[in-house]
């Protein structure tokens, strides 16, 4: 699944150290642009690194711009931080929590709007990824179902020192194994998260968010599978 891997821009490490210096004849202008980078970061909110770029194809159909309301986009993400985990459990598990259960909560729903609207607005267009919506809420739905079953039945098992862990860690395999195969629908459906040359700006920024989601959900599942489960499991 990682052959999707988007590229890293690295936005914030970029940000060359001295533009955010108030006393600095540029700041306002530079405070100003930061504001709009965290705009811009709030609709694909979980990830560091998101560039915006200037597009000049707007569309008629579409309307409304998408959350954080930039003129034009195409968005990337610096990808999932897996090697950022840390490796004592307590501190692994929280931050499954906090970078990957609540990113997944916070922007799949603004996918769901997104494919909605690209749906009904282009219909007609031979690439549209009709069917997009309803795949996304069905991930949505059996995504909360599962991360449910982590956070009020395996955790906190695990960090009680329960004994026989196998056959949760078996049922949320089998749950990583059905997501992984809704992963598989979309990047058929949307041909691997690639909008057609003349698509709009909303369209693009369903794609860059739902490869985001993928390259997280894939790095979420990667570090339960390989890294979290296998210490409780022989
Ligand atoms: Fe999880
Ligand atoms: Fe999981």
């Amino acid at each position: 699944m990682q052959s999707h891997r988007i590229r890293s821009p690295e936005v914030d490490r970029n940000v060359p150290r001295r533009a955010v210096d108030p006393t600095l004849r540029s700041g306002a202008a530079t405070n100003v642009a930061l504001r709009g980078l965290s705009r811009i970061a709030a609709f694909l909110a979980g990830t560091t690194g998101v560039l915006w770029r200037e597009r000049p194809d707007a569309c008629r159909d579409c309307r409304a711009e998408p959350a954080g309301n930039p003129s034009s986009l195409v968005a990337e993400s610096a990808g999932p931080d897996a090697a950022a985990a840390p490796e004592e459990t307590a501190a692994l598990i929280r931050h499954i929590l906090e970078r990957y259960h609540e990113a997944h909560r916070r922007e799949v729903p603004e996918l769901i709007r997104l494919a909605r609207r690209v749906e009904a607005a282009h219909r007609d267009h031979p690439d549209a990824p009709l069917g997009l919506a309803g795949l996304l809420s069905r991930v949505e739905s059996e995504m909360e179902q599962h991360l449910q079953k982590e956070e009020l039945g395996l955790f906190p098992m695990i960090l009680e020192g329960h004994a026989d862990l196998a056959p949760a860690i078996a049922i949320m395999r089998d749950d990583h194994d059905d997501h992984s195969l809704r992963l598989r629908q979309i990047e058929a459906l949307t041909h691997d998260f690639t909008p057609p040359g003349n698509a709009c700006k909303t369209w693009r920024a369903l794609y860059a968010g739902t490869r985001k989601l993928a390259d997280d959900l894939t790095a979420h599942i990667d570090l339960e599978n390989h890294v979290l489960f296998p210490r409780f499991v022989g």
